[in-house]
């Protein structure tokens, strides 16, 4: 079995589960597996409640998405708190078959852009013919880690995800990341699942358990701790419900300062030490404001 430090191998067995609930979607099966898997944690709680999945949306949020909502694999309804609107450009972490990229394309408008980016084939290419057979034009799948997301600094304005950050090896690089491509002023909602932190140590350490979530999940006062690290401030967490003895469904939400008087968000300053770079990811200086070494000041 691999040791939880060794984020490639998570990744490695992550990625086979999730091609695995691909296949069997686009092959017709109904709700394949939660987010935590059939077996490791069921779509129902102990008292057969659903808690994951489709369940989760609306008919009118899943008016025009019915494939891709019928294949969730989430703990919550990220659009539903992300406050979309026209015109932004929205990153979803962990797309798997599309039904929070294909709302959030709606929600944005022709004149906006949604990325999707998801490792495993299997689930890029059930999205893609997802998005094709709703008819959505201003949405794209991308390959990629979402601890190493291919996308350029301050390109985005909303990045959204659910139930994905507790899948990753390294949370601190996910959100790292997340600082980094949001433009300044621009939000984090995800749903995502949230240890108590009276898990022991047993549950958290199955590999099994942490390809299903539970136990690959932070407590709220780590990702607190690690979206202040990241330079994300305002941060929310709402617990929205009990999907294990040991672990609830969340809201997060928090934002990356707005253009920080002219300097650069922590999270930034290492790709932003010049200033012909620091007007692309910090936006413009503000008044008055000089350059230092690495970042920009206000006078
Ligand atoms: C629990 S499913 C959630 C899918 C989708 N967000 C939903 O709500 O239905 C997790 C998805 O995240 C992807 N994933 C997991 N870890 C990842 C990582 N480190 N980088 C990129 N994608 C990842 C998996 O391939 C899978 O499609």
């Amino acid at each position: 079995m691999a040791e939880l430090t060794e984020p490639d191998a998570i990744r490695d067995q992550v990625r086979e589960k999730y091609a695995a609930a691909a296949r069997a979607a686009a092959a017709g099966a109904v709700a394949p597996s939660s987010c935590c898997g059939p077996t490791e944690v069921p779509l129902t709680d102990a008292s057969g409640t659903q808690v994951f999945g489709d369940a989760l949306y609306g008919a009118a949020e899943a008016a025009g998405a019915a494939n891709a909502v019928g294949a969730s694999l989430g703990c919550g309804v990220p659009t539903a708190v992300a406050d979309l609107h026209e015109g932004e450009t929205v990153l979803d972490l962990g797309s798997g078959a599309g039904a929070d990229v294909l709302i959030s394309a709606r929600r944005v408008g022709t004149t906006g852009r949604v990325i999707g980016l998801d490792m495993t084939d299997e689930m890029l290419e059930l999205a893609r013919a997802n998005a094709a057979a709703a008819g959505v034009a201003n949405a794209e799948f991308v390959k990629g880690h979402i601890e190493d997301i291919p996308l350029p600094e301050a390109s985005v304005d909303v990045v959204i995800s659910n139930c994905v950050i507790n899948l990753s090896g390294d949370k601190a690089a996910v959100l790292r990341e997340v600082a980094r491509v949001l433009r300044p002023g621009g939000r984090f909602a995800v749903s995502d699942v949230i240890a108590d932190p009276s898990m022991d140590e047993a549950t958290r350490a199955d590999m099994a358990q942490w390809t299903g979530c539970i136990a690959g999940a932070l407590t709220r006062e780590e990702f607190e701790g690690m979206l202040g690290a990241a330079g994300l401030v305002d941060v929310e967490i709402r617990e929205t419900h009990r999907v294990h003895e040991h672990a609830a469904a969340a809201i997060v939400r928090a934002r990356r300062p707005a253009a920080d008087g002219g300097c650069c968000a922590p999270a930034a300053h290492k790709d932003c030490c010049e200033p012909d770079a620091k007007s692309d990811c910090c936006g413009e200086p503000a008044a008055g404001a000089v350059t230092a070494s690495c970042g920009c000041r206000a006078a």
